[in-house]
């Protein structure tokens, strides 16, 4: 069965409108699962899911199992160290040995831009990116829409900017196009060499300074220094990242509004982001990491292929009451 989504999820990049309010308005009823006593649906009884990570995770790779094993699917997890990757097999036979057993879905998270598409061009099962190299993180970008909507009601109109790192961040493509998508006005800020070169193709506002994205944003997704990607002095020095483009206290307190600040994770405490900000009342970030499970147990639910099961969840039934 085609789902609502397609076969796969590797990008928020041509996803409709409509698509993505379904899966926010389809991740409402899963967050009550996660505050009940027994955290447990029947809804993927039977699929049988594996986690491929070829990249470091925590949030990503806990949040997708609890998921899975919320809704009852059966979960594999693939470590590469420990898998035959380790000795050169390739990434269509390593999926390929795994379909070869019968799986319905892969999750997979690869440093390579593109191997989430590549795989899911090349096997049965459904595909879902948790993050290919710097091309797209989807389920954190819907994670974050959901967040700001809960906070502001709407996206519509919103005025979001992504802080720092855009040039190696997969975070914020998927946030420019799930914003974007969804009518909200979106920004980017960093020193230059941090931009991306296609930065006139995204359709956002630049901003050289923090102070100005501050002065003009209700929310600023600050992101990560990827100093493991980073090949070349992209920046004089972490202090001096800090000082010019640091979200600190001092400068929110000079803001007309009273913003929020999301962060995907994981943080560098005192270089794009003090610890008195990710710890303070403006955070949601651990928000992020709630909704991040609610929005994981939606995907994983739609590309099933909505079973009737979850008529039961939404109505406050299922097991586990
Ligand atoms: N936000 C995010 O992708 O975090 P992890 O790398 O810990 O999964």
């Amino acid at each position: 069965m085609t789902s609502a989504l397609g076969k796969d999820l590797v990008g928020l990049e041509g996803l409709t409108r409509a698509q993505i309010q379904l899966v926010l308005d389809t991740a409402e009823p899963f967050k009550e699962v996660s505050e009940r006593a027994i955290k447990k649906v029947p809804t993927l009884r039977g699929q049988t899911i594996v986690n491929l990570f070829f990249e470091a995770s925590t949030r990503t790779r806990i949040s997708f199992e609890f998921a899975e094993k919320r809704l009852s699917a059966d979960t594999v997890n693939v470590a590469t160290s420990l898998s035959s990757v380790s000795k050169g097999e390739t990434l269509v036979d390593t999926a390929r040995n795994l379909e070869a057993m019968r799986i319905d879905m892969v999750v997979i998270r690869h440093p390579s831009s593109g191997a989430a598409r590549f795989l899911a061009e090349r096997i049965k099962s459904k595909v879902i990116n948790a993050g290919d190299g710097t091309h797209e993180h989807p389920t954190q970008g819907l994670l974050d829409l959901l967040t700001l909507r809960d906070r502001f009601g709407k996206l519509d109109g919103l005025k979001v900017c992504l802080c720092g790192d855009v040039l190696h961040s997969r975070v914020a493509r998927s946030n420019i196009f799930g914003l974007r998508t969804m009518g909200a006005e979106v920004a980017i800020c960093g020193p230059r060499s941090l931009l991306p070169n296609d930065v006139s193709q995204l359709g956002v506002t630049v901003f050289d300074r923090i102070e100005q994205a501050i002065e003009w944003a209700d929310a600023l997704n600050v992101l990560r220094l990827q100093l493991e990607r980073m090949s070349a002095g992209y920046i004089p020095s972490l202090r001096e990242y800090n000082r010019v483009f640091g979200v600190t206290i001092e400068r929110l307190e000079r803001s007309p509004k009273d913003l929020i600040i999301l962060h995907p994770g994981p943080m560098n405490r005192g270089v794009e982001i003090d610890s008195n900000v990710a710890d303070g009342p403006h955070s949601v970030i651990l928000d992020q990491v709630t909704n991040g499970v609610a929005v994981r147990m939606a995907v994983l639910y739609l590309l099933a292929g909505e079973r009737p099961e979850l008529a039961e969840v939404a109505k406050g039934g299922g097991e586990g009451r």
